[in-house]
Order: structure tokens, then sequence, then C-alpha cells
């Protein structure tokens, strides 16, 4: 089976085709970071109309790298949700319609399922079930994984995701957006200096997380020190390990809460080296694995949708003709592929 995958969530058109025997045949991805830098965030009309440019010669790219022509494609996954809704019905619209052209079976993919299925694009593939740590821009969570579809959240932010804590505090020590990887590349050049930053809600059970008073905690210690390089070096450095930190702490509840022994990180942190170091350093000590995607399919990419959408296809799952994206949309409520 060949599908072809299209992600248009966010600030990304990402367009890639997966075989199931062959593997990943292409994949292409547009940034409009450039776009929304000046804004210090996305801009979601001009993100859609951007999509609108962007997606169709993109397709076309994609699909002569992989050497394939329409007949040769037995369905279109895209990103239905969540995300920004004009971005979301670029794609939805566009991969609805050519399914309906060219009379192929459509799938709506969910852009967190696709994340969190993304390890399974690497040889080193996770085997079922496993915990997931899904770290983005817009979303952090742990997940009991049983199988494709059978989900269980354990714990979520109850403020600002990962990705977006990162995002923000470098907005605050004067980073340009995209922050996150910024404020890892400024924290590598950190020392430890001796700040006691905190580790928020693991001082009691759950598996919740809340990053957004560790930023507050973050501008405070800026405005008390001198401004220059090397403090604000040491600051990144004193934030990511605290976020890194707590993220592990929580990863090894819930792993001892599942009983299971495979971790799968995924999502646009997920690419912190810290962030891995950390948790391949504790997997080692519990005997267990970490697993992740490779670096550019941490962040948003076509390959993953075009993967989630081919194991839904494959089990005979299928959208109506309606064109439908859907902005909010609980990772739990996925039905199971058998
Ligand atoms: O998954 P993603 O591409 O988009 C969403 O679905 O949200 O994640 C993007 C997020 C951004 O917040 C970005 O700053 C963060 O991932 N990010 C990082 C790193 N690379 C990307 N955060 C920390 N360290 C990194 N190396
Ligand atoms: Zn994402």
């Amino acid at each position: 089976m060949r599908v072809l995958g299209i992600e248009t969530s966010c600030d990304e058109t990402g367009i890639a085709v997966y075989d199931d025997e062959l593997g990943l045949l292409s994949h292409t991805l547009y940034s409009q970071v450039k776009l929304h830098a000046d804004y210090g965030g996305v801009v979601p009309e001009l993100a859609s109309r951007d999509h609108v440019r962007k997606i169709v010669p993109l397709i076309r790219q994609a699909l002569k790298d992989a050497n394939t022509e329409m007949a040769d494609l037995d369905g279109i996954a895209y990103t239905k949700g969540p995300g920004l809704i004009g971005a979301l019905l670029v794609g939805a619209c566009v991969g609805r319609s050519l399914a309906f052209a060219w009379d192929k079976p459509a799938i709506g993919v969910h852009h967190m399922e696709g994340h969190l299925l993304a390890p399974m694009l690497e040889d080193d593939a996770p085997e079922f079930p496993f915990v997931a740590l899904l770290v983005s821009g817009g979303h952090s969570m742990l997940v009991k994984v049983d199988g494709i579809g059978r989900y269980e959240v354990l714990g979520e932010s109850v403020d600002d995701a990962a990705g977006e804590a990162f995002d923000k505090t470098a907005k605050l020590m004067g980073l340009d957006y995209p922050g996150g990887p910024r404020l890892a590349k400024l924290a590598a050049k950190g020392l430890p200096a001796g700040y006691k930053f905190p580790r928020p809600m693991t001082d009691r059970p759950g598996l919740d997380f809340s990053f957004s008073g560790l930023k507050t905690f973050t501008a405070n210690t800026i405005a008390a020190e001198p401004d220059d390089e090397q403090t604000r070096a040491n600051i990144a450095r004193a934030f990511e390990e605290a976020v890194v930190d707590t993220l592990a702490i929580k990863c090894r509840r819930a792993l001892k809460q599942t009983g299971y022994n495979r971790l799968v990180i995924a999502g646009g942190v997920s690419a912190n080296t810290r962030l891995r170091e950390t948790l391949a350093e504790m997997m080692g000590s519990l005997g267990g694995k970490v697993f992740y995607p490779r670096g550019e399919f941490c962040t948003d990419n076509g390959a993953m949708i075009a993967f989630a959408g081919l194991q839904r296809l494959k089990a005979g799952q299928h959208e109506d003709l309606a064109v439908k994206g859907q902005p909010r949309w609980p990772l739990d409520t996925l039905p199971p592929v058998a």
C-alpha cells in the first residue's frame, strides 16, 4: 500500500509518500519560519495563505521524487487536527479533493498520533506497548500506548506546552522565533551556576505538567542578574535542565505506573539533545530503552502523517466526502486499529 501524506496544521507544509513494503519514498517540507519571525510567533491567516501557495508544488515534487503516479497511490492522508483551523482546512481541502478526483480513499490523521508513531519510521522502531512522551509546541502529554489508536492519556500540561515554554522563555531572553532550538543552543554554552530552578509539580503525585511558573521564574532571574552573554547562557542552561529534569521525573513515574520498559519521545522538543541524553541515561539505568525519530521527523513533517494514515487506511478506515478540520481533538477518542 502506498499513501500520500499532507501536513498543514501549523507553520510547516510537509508532504511525503510512504509505502508499507518499500518504506519512505520521498518527503518535502517548506517551513514558514521566516514569514512569522517578524511577529514573534505564528500568524494564523498568513500561515493559511502560505500553505495555499506551497501545497500543490510540494505535492508534485514529492510524487516526482517518489517516482509515483496518481495510479500508484492507494490513499491520501492529511492532518485533520488538532491545529490552526485555516491551516488545517488547506490540507484537508486539497487532500480530500485529490482523493475524490483520483478515486482513492482519504483519511484525516490526528497530528499527535502522527508524532507518536514517527519513531516507527526508523530502522530501530519501538514495539508495543510503550509509554510516549509527546512534547511539541502545542501539547505536552504522557500516553500509555498499547497499539495504534489504543491510547490512554496519563498526564498533560495544565498550562503551557513544553515547546511553548521554551519559545516564550527564549523570547524573554531576546531570542528570535522559534526560540526553542535557539535557547537550546545558548544553553549548550552555559555553565552550572548554582541556580535553583523549580521542578514544577514533581513534589506531588500525578503525571500532569505545568511550565508557566518556570517562565516567570526565569524572567525574575534574568531581571536580578547581570546582562552579559555568559550569564544568559547559564540561565538558559538552568531553565533547560529544569524542564528536562521535570519531564524525566514524570516519565519515570509513568513507566513505573504502567510497568512498561520502552519509552518513546516525539514532537518538536524531542529534538532537544539534553532531553535525549538524559532519558537515554535514565532508561539505561532502568534496564529499558528510549526511542525517538530522527531530528527532521521530531518537528512537523509529512512522513509521520503518511505513515499514520497508512496504518488506518490499511485497517479499512476512511473519511466520507466532507472536508473537515478539527482544531481540538482529544487523542484518546481515536478508534483503535485491530
Ligand atoms: O512538533 P512541533 O514541530 O510543532 C507542534 O506540533 O507544535 O514542535 C515545535 C516546538 C517549538 O515550540 C520549538 O521551539 C520546539 O518544538 N523545539 C525545541 C527544539 N527543537 C524544536 N525545543 C527545545 N529544544 C530543541 N532543540
Ligand atoms: Zn507537531
